[in-house]
């Protein structure tokens, strides 16, 4: 006889971006210069599927090498989170370190996956649900940078720990990381706290050849943003006219991502034209790298601060523990 698994269902907060929005942003971007557009929009089905694929290139370490962080330290972080956490997590890739988190942890009691692909947001709470059945499933379909009221778990849960692996920090510049960790405060609340990867500076070319695989599936990715935006707000991007370029800008810490239109064209987007001359670059991504000083300033600005950390042994790659820096409190003492 078939077994019948016991499951809580999975509960959709759906409050995804709608195409309005979608073009807003894209005829800002393409008017700003130079030209740019938002790389969180790499993220339809295939755009994640061809992330997944790039997870698994021999040249992008990120994902290895921080899987094989979270194994090594499990004892230490679980020991640092406590039981019975609500984990959060910031995006939802393959779910393989997630699954590591959930499995580390000390009987977490709900789960809750916050990410703008509807699609890959589903997919994953479902089969996390299967092997996680005491974990209840509580997906939000929205965009991360700002505060989300995080649906309540039906066990108490001791505290909220944010999971935001991947160095995906890095994809955001200096202030839209601070007011993306700023909101990440708002949602973790007071006793929250945060897990988050980020990506160390280190030997350029190490860098560089993370983002210019050799089997272009990066190329096809970065590639793949012009095809959602023609299918999705009706734009006319000739998506065989530009190119991938990828480059480590040491002095600003980053791997800077761009478009570069093969030849003089004219682009429409909502009955606007865009032109772009021939070999002109639309910048699509930032991937920073940080140093320990950087990260720590950058968490400071948002009100948070560096509770611990791990690193991979060449320390490549950090796993860091943050919490809400107390409020200051201005009473003076009696003595
Ligand atoms: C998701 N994010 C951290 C990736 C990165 O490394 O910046 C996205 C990516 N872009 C190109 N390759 C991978």
């Amino acid at each position: 006889m078939n077994q019948v698994l016991e499951r809580a269902p999975v509960v959709l907060t759906d409050l995804r971006p709608t195409a309005a929005d979608i073009t807003g942003e894209v005829l800002a971007g393409l008017a700003a210069t130079p030209k740019t557009l938002p790389s969180k929009y790499f993220y339809d089905a295939r755009g994640s599927a061809l992330f997944e694929q790039i997870t698994q290139q021999p040249e992008y370490y990120l994902t290895r090498v921080e899987t094989r962080l979270l194994d090594a330290r499990m004892a230490d972080i679980a020991a640092e989170v406590g039981a019975q956490a609500h984990v959060v997590e910031y995006g939802s890739g393959s779910g393989l370190k997630t699954e590591r988190l959930l499995r580390g942890l000390q009987d977490p009691v709900a789960y809750t996956p916050i990410e703008i692909s509807r699609a890959t947001l589903l997919a994953m709470a479902g089969r996390l649900a299967l092997r996680f059945p005491r974990v209840q499933m509580l997906p939000v379909c929205a965009d991360f940078t700002q505060p989300v009221a995080l649906p309540a778990p039906d066990r108490r849960a001791h505290g909220v720990v944010v999971f935001f692996p991947g160095s995906t920090l890095g994809n955001f510049d200096e202030d839209e990381a601070i007011a993306l960790l700023s909101a990440m405060r708002e949602t973790m609340g007071a006793d929250g706290r945060a897990l988050i990867g980020i990506d160390l500076d280190k030997d350029s070319d190490v860098i560089e050849a993370a983002y210019n695989d050799v089997a272009g599936v990066t190329a096809a990715f970065t590639l793949n943003l012009l095809v959602r935006l023609n299918r999705e707000i009706g734009s006319d991007f000739d998506v065989g006219a530009f190119r991938h370029h990828a480059v480590y800008v040491r002095e600003r810490g980053r791997i800077e991502t761009s478009l570069v239109s093969q030849r003089a064209q004219d682009v429409h987007v909502a009955g606007r034209v865009f032109h772009f001359a021939a070999g002109e670059a639309m910048l699509v991504e930032y991937s920073h790298k940080y140093t320990d000083t950087g990260f720590a300033a950058l968490a400071a600005a948002a009100g948070l601060q560096v509770v611990t950390g791990w690193n991979d042994e060449r320390d490549w790659l950090g796993l860091r523990l943050l919490e809400p820096v107390p409020p200051h409190d201005p009473t003076p003492r009696r003595r």
